[in-house]
């Protein structure tokens, strides 16, 4: 059976100020579907796997309530915890670590929980296909997307060979890159042989843990041993905090020599900061706004307002996101929202 994990305990720091600590961006609806990212993500699960009370969500303390509240067909025994938040290698081992007890054959799904994905049954087909090739071998399966440009926020993956012994549309990896600088990323893209990580990932529960065994072997040892003392002292609780602060790609996905990639288009969108909205509002190069605008002379502009009667002017301007909540204003030029963590920085130092 298919086990699927949604990652929601990231702190959405460039979508802020819509995004705040205590409500990140997963927890809000972006779109006028009016589900949350990461209710939308459920759903699709709920109905891959048979219902929504296979799919296990793991998030930090601070956001439990948040997904019980967003979630309320989940079961509470599939919410794992972290106490404290170490990025996503050690969430991930965790859950694989929770899933062996009493599944240890399975086949387990990492989604994060911050995409937004506009074809649903090509997303199923693929992620049922990614599921029996997971299940068959001991491979790190990661689902492939075509680059449309060269974005330094994914990870890239190099097509090797074709898998042998499948009749899937699968590769091996050659090689995966985290986050590449702009003139590596613009690199691959001309390359043509790459794809984006999606950032969703299929294995045998098994599979992964040999992989920490083998690339985390730290983190593998002291994690295990804490699931194993469950909530007696050098439990998670106490060994948690201590881990490294890692992405799985890092830990695990550039170290692997079992890396396969299977490509897949279905209408992915990494929801990743501001610029997001024009894809998602479908204004490309025009001004996109939520909320009452009136632009002379402004072009390439996005508006946001979670104040209903908020009016925004603008005059002259080119390419700036400009967002107004309760308490905060923020304005900034389109090519500098990777920055916006630098002010939740700042505020976190001097709240
Ligand atoms: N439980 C938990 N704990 N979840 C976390 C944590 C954590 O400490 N940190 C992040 N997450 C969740 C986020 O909420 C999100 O759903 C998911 O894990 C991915 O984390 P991001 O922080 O959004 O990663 P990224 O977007 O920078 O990069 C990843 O995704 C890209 C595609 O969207 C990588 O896998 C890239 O290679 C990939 O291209
Ligand atoms: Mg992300």
């Amino acid at each position: 059976p298919l086990i699927p994990v949604i990652l929601a305990g990231g702190s959405g720091e460039r979508f802020w100020p819509l995004s705040r600590k205590h409500r990140p961006k997963q927890f809000l609806a972006l779109d006028e579907t009016g589900r949350s990212l990461l209710q939308a993500t459920n759903d699709r699960l709920a109905h891959l796997s048979g219902g929504a009370e296979h799919v296990m969500v793991v998030t930090g303390g601070e956001y439990r309530v948040q997904v019980l509240e967003q979630l309320p067909e989940m079961p509470v025994e599939n919410l794992i915890v972290e106490p404290v938040a170490r990025d996503t290698a050690p969430a991930v081992l965790y859950a694989a670590l929770r899933v062996a007890q009493d599944a240890p054959d399975a086949v387990m799904g990492v989604f994060p929980a911050d995409h937004r994905i506009t074809a649903p049954d090509a997303f199923a087909a693929v992620v049922r296909r990614a599921a029996r090739l997971a299940a068959s071998t001991d491979c790190l399966v990661t689902l492939g997307v075509t680059p449309t440009f060269p974005a330094t926020g994914y990870g890239y993956i190099q097509r090797g060979e074709r898998l042998p012994g499948t009749d899937l549309p699968a590769f091996q990896v050659a090689r995966f890159t985290e986050k590449p600088d702009a003139e590596t990323a613009q690199a691959f893209l001309d390359d043509g042989g790459y794809s984006w990580n999606s950032g969703m990932f299929l294995w045998r529960v098994e599979a992964i843990l040999d992989a920490f065994r083998q690339y985390q072997p730290e983190m593998y040892a002291r994690l295990s041993g804490a699931v194993r003392q469950g909530r007696a002292p050098g439990g998670v609780r106490d060994v948690f905090p201590g881990l490294q602060k890692i992405s799985i790609d890092y830990a695990i996905l550039e170290k692997s020599d079992r890396v396969a990639v299977i490509p897949a288009e279905f209408g992915w969108d990494d929801l990743g900061d501001w610029n997001a909205l024009e894809r998602l509002l479908k204004g490309e190069g025009q001004n996109v706004s939520v909320g009452r605008h009136i632009g002379l002379d402004t072009d390439g502009a996005i508006l946001y307002t979670t104040r209903g009667d908020d009016l925004i002017a603008t005059i002259g301007l080119e390419d700036v996101v400009i967002v107004r909540t309760d308490e905060v204003t923020l304005v900034v030029r389109k090519d500098r929202t990777q920055d916006i963590k630098k002010v939740v920085q700042q505020l976190k130092a001097h709240p």
